[in-house]
């Protein structure tokens, strides 16, 4: 038997494949080692299990039960109860642009694995796509193609990684509506993690990324590995734990019947994305640069946003946009957002949906007025849509019932109101696309909210006897997003779904950010953020300045604790800024001048996390340089036992370089802080000049906290001292 052998490797992982029965095994994932593929597979292959198989149980990214695997098949499909194990013969195998030769040992770094196989009796085609990306990203897909005369429907497809024994501790996200991405931790039982999301949309309780690592991790510390995937559809987070190893893996779910592929129809699975850290904050990482190296991703400056939901929900009144579109550009605002109301009948939540026009009641000469009063500040202009659904009391509904998703005979329980609209029929789709195109083509429009507030319950096809269209939607959807920003070059599309419930990175490949939470109280927020950085950088998360007392939960917040929550993401306000006393607007924009000479440096720098204790939160970016970082430390509760909360460290800094540490107070007075501060804040009249340290000690050993006030965070400023050095 020829055995090939391929070792991708950037400088901070590995990924080594062996193709010698069936499809690729991976023998090492993880951090760059020494050796090779080869040796690293008869280094592990286990004897043979008591009383199983006599053979050995090959394990690929795609495991076959036809081995004796016996846990979850990569490939799951059946032709009417037939050729349902596939059998994958490998054809070519190509790394790049060359073909490896059967036998031939390549060793090379970032770059994409494309491999054929066929299974000549269950007449499938396979195509495998293996990447590691130059961030340290793996990324999985595969193709099944259906060459024989009869239907095949696919009903998985589930790409794994390994992961070693010393994985023992699961983490991954839940939640709900105002509380998206709420880590929960687990040991890594005998038996399968299974995290389904049968929402239709990625989910607020969606798994977000699932990980796997040793007794601990942290932030900062400890292997783990991850996965994620990439799809806002129906979809699955495994981690498979048998007595023969240990796997993370992923795929889209798929409802019964919902692909069936006819002769020469093509199945594609989303990427499935896998990711390797030193520590949660090295793991997210790669997720970040990965989405940084992007040609689409959004390098642009993020302009200050102003949304007027929480300002004025349907209240669309003409005075009232033109007064918060004065007040805005005066806060510092750079782009207006108006959401929900402007079109058709909706004045309240349960009309008007679908009908995409814009509203004589309200805007009794269009949307010009207001766009050209908020271009005349400065400002562009972005509008909330919600295109995916539909209120029965619509005209759209009225006119075409059968573009409401449902089962024969009955339509699925509401939900805030409303149905989903089914944009697989091309009908319907033509119908919404050119209704947007023209709001487009009408109005200068540099920015959709792109809503989606409801889960996808019965969603079958009413035109095709009811079958499951979850795939089919998720598609449209993606293909409807990326025609308009064909149509409009320089759009940007803002993933909100009842706030953070589409957060993937299938929708984040078009989108430009997401609507973090449509929880804007700052302290339930910063911990919603913390966990969306996992996969997100901070810049393609909206986080806005909301009222003092908040909507959500009534807690009253410091402007300074709302603002600074605000400044590691995509800033915005959403505000009643009417109800604003002077005071708090020159407050307000001086906040927002810190963020501004921030952004660039929150939006391409590395995000940390301190391993803080329980109730004070370190959060900071540092420039890729090491030159610059600047972190927030709020205190969610006060210290029970303790003094004050300890030295703590502010990771990401260069060890043996010199840097200076400011603290910058956002709004105590300066004689209030002096009581609380340390010695080295070094009071110097109005201003505290901070200290000198070694990068070194400032990551590992830290500096004193002040007496930290519940919610009344502290920011540091972090600047390297580069002094040359006389010889
Ligand atoms: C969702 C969004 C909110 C707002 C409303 C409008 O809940 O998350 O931000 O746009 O819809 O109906």
């Amino acid at each position: 038997m020829q055995v090939t052998s391929v070792a991708l490797g950037t400088a901070d992982v590995a990924l080594w494949l062996v193709v010698r029965d069936g499809l690729p095994e991976v023998v090492h994932w993880g951090a760059p080692v020494d050796g090779d593929p080869l040796t690293a597979a008869l280094a592990s292959d286990p004897p043979r299990a008591f009383n199983g198989m006599d053979s050995r149980v090959a394990v690929s990214v795609l495991p076959e039960s036809r081995f004796g695997f016996l846990g979850l098949p990569g490939v799951e499909g059946h032709r009417d109860g037939e050729a349902w194990s596939p059998r994958w013969q490998v054809g070519g195998v190509r790394v790049g642009d060359a073909v490896v030769q059967p036998g031939e040992a390549l060793v090379t770094g970032a770059s994409e694995v494309r491999l054929t196989a066929i299974d000549p009796d269950a007449e499938l085609d396979l195509g495998l796509w293996i990447e590691l990306t130059e961030s340290g990203l793996v990324r999985i897909r595969a193709e099944v193609t259906n060459e024989g005369g009869k239907p095949y429907t696919v009903t998985g497809v589930t790409p794994r990684l390994p992961v070693p024994g010393r994985a023992t501790e699961l983490l991954d996200l839940a939640g709900h509506w105002l509380s998206e991405r709420s880590p929960q931790r687990l040991p890594f039982a005998v038996g399968t993690h299974l995290r389904e999301g049968r929402r239709g949309r990625t989910g607020a309780d969606a798994a977000t990324v699932l990980h796997a690592g040793v007794p601990g991790f942290g932030f900062r510390e400890g292997e783990v590995w991850g996965v994620h995937v990439g799809w806002s559809g129906n979809h699955r987070h495994v981690a498979e734990r048998l007595s023969s190893g240990r796997w993370l893996g992923g795929g889209e779910l798929l409802l019964p019947g919902e692909v069936r592929l006819d002769q020469g129809e093509t199945y594609a699975s989303p990427w499935v994305y896998f990711a390797y850290g030193r520590g949660l904050d090295d793991l997210a990482h790669r997720f970040h640069q990965y989405l940084r190296a992007r040609p689409t991703h959004p390098t642009s400056t993020r302009p200050v946003t102003f949304n007027n939901w929480e300002a004025t929900y349907f209240d669309q009144r003409a005075q009232v946009l033109s007064d918060l579109v004065d007040l805005a550009a005066g806060a510092g605002v750079e782009r207006f957002v108006l959401d929900d109301g402007w079109f058709a009948s909706r004045r309240t939540d349960d009309r008007g949906l679908g009908d995409w026009w814009v509203s004589p009641d309200v805007h009794p000469q269009g949307l010009g007025p207001l766009l050209a009063r908020v271009q005349e500040r400065g400002m562009q202009f972005g509008l909330w849509v919600e295109p995916e659904m539909v209120n029965l009391d619509s005209d759209v509904a009225r006119a075409h019932p059968e573009w409401v998703m449902q089962v024969p005979g009955r339509l699925p329980p509401e939900a805030r109101r409303q149905h989903v609209l089914n944009l697989s029929i091309p009908g319907c789709y033509d119908h919404v696309r050119n209704a947007l195109a023209a709001l487009l083509e009408t109005y200068d429009v540099a920015y959709l909210k792109w809503d989606h507030n409801r889960d996808l319950v019965e969603a079958g096809d009413a035109t095709r006897g009811g079958r499951p269209a979850v795939h089919a939607q998720t598609l449209a959807t993606y293909r409807l997003m990326t025609e308009l920003k064909a149509l409009k070059p320089g759009l940007e599309i803002e993933s909100c779904s009842s706030g953070g419930a589409r957060a993937d990175l299938g929708v984040m490949a078009i989108c430009d950010r997401i609507w973090g939470s449509d929880c804007t109280d700052p302290v339930e927020r910063l911990r919603i953020q913390r966990w969306t950085y996992q996969l997100l950088p901070p810049e393609l998360v909206g986080a806005h300045i909301a009222a003092p007392v908040s909507h959500q939960s009534q807690r009253v917040s410091s402007l300074s604790m709302r603002a600074v929550t605000a400044f590691f993401g995509h800033l915005g306000i959403e505000w009643d800024l009417r109800q604003a006393g002077p005071e708090q607007l020159r407050h307000l924009r001086d906040l927002v001048d810190v963020w501004r000479s921030i952004r660039d440096l929150v939006a391409t720098g590395d995000l940390v996390r301190g391993d803080t204790a329980e109730g004070l939160l370190l959060t900071g970016v540092v420039s890729t340089d090491r030159s610059r970082a600047v972190y927030t430390l709020t205190a969610v509760e006060a210290q029970a036992y303790d003094d004050t909360w300890g030295r703590i460290a502010l990771p990401g800094l260069e060890p043996g370089r010199r840097y200076v540490v400011r603290p910058r107070l956002l709004g105590i007075p300066t004689e209030h802080a002096a009581a609380l501060a340390p010695p080295w804040w070094g009071l110097m009249g109005e201003e505290f000049t901070g200290g000198e340290y070694d990068g070194g000690w400032l990551s590992i050993q830290g500096l004193q906290t002040p007496h930290l006030l519940p919610g009344e965070p502290v920011l540091f400023e972090v600047r390297a001292v580069d002094r040359l050095i006389p010889d």
